[in-house]
């Protein structure tokens, strides 16, 4: 399978260029399944709740979800892609996740970061994931990597491929952290960062680029610069992911202990 990263700049607002410039980069070279930013389609600073409700836009039926299905036909790929969703119990931070016969599945960023948590309700649905072609794919988004709950989660619903949109501003950090989420989980994982600034409110957010595709070992197969716009392709063999053995006697995923584990000491 043919996964590919598209590292963008999108300029805040400006949906319609946002979305040619993405396009025109992927149309460089095939995936079978391409992984966009975290609001690429958007940009990320937003200032108030107005703004976030005027760009903001339902699942499936908005247009970035629609011109997303629309590529996904013209180029016989899947794609995911981040975007603020309008829905009837509020905004969410989400991705969703489309191919040529349509939308597939979304999913709301379950740990928010910064002013995020100003304008946006943390996900309410869990983590799951689904079957796209020969792969079991399950989506993150940017913040969650700091979080090795949320990339075992889709582990352990199966996912092959961890793909995770990401506006990330914390130089070098999430490129550990998800080369580690990939090793300890035997996945694939697929970062797809954005580069340049914004600086709408006086702070400026620099962001901080080198997408990335790691393998199931841990092992970095490319990352992409610190500020270009750009693209990548890798070839993958989806039967890595799905041996787990560290050693004959162990498993990645089934020398697990869960019930000496704590996930919240209160409970
Ligand atoms: C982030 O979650 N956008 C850093």
């Amino acid at each position: 399978m043919r996964l590919g990263i598209a590292q963008t700049e999108p300029v805040f607002g400006e949906w319609r260029r946002n979305l040619d410039d993405a396009f025109e980069l992927m149309e460089r070279d095939s995936a079978d399944l391409w992984v966009l930013p975290e609001f690429f389609a958007s940009g990320y600073q937003f200032v108030d709740a107005r703004e976030v409700s005027r760009l903001a836009e339902p699942v499936p039926s908005g247009p970035t979800t629609q011109a997303l299905v629309a590529f996904c036909r013209d180029h016989d790929c899947v794609a995911v892609g981040g975007l603020p969703e309008a829905a009837p119990s509020g905004l969410y931070n989400a991705a969703v996740l489309v191919g040529p016969e349509g939308y597939i599945a979304s999913y709301r960023k379950i740990h928010l970061f910064g002013m995020e948590t100003l304008f946006f309700l943390p996900g309410d649905r869990p983590f799951s994931t689904c079957d796209v072609g020969e792969a079991c794919v399950g989506i993150m988004i940017c913040f969650d990597h700091l979080f090795p709950e949320a990339a075992r989660s889709l582990a352990l619903l199966g996912a092959d491929v961890i793909v995770h949109p990401a506006n990330l501003v914390l130089p070098g950090v999430a490129q550990r952290t998800m080369e580690v989420r990939a090793l300890e989980n035997g996945v694939f994982a697929a970062t797809a960062n954005r580069v340049g600034s914004e600086a709408r409110n006086g702070r400026e957010l620099r962001y901080t680029g080198q997408s990335q595709i790691v393998g199931p070992d841990g092992d970095v197969l490319v990352r992409l610069s610190e500020d270009r716009p750009e693209i990548a392709v890798v070839e993958i063999d989806i039967s890595r992911a799905r041996d787990k053995a560290i050693t004959s006697r162990n498993g990645k995923l089934a020398d697990r202990r869960p019930h000496l584990y704590t996930l919240d000491p209160a409970a």
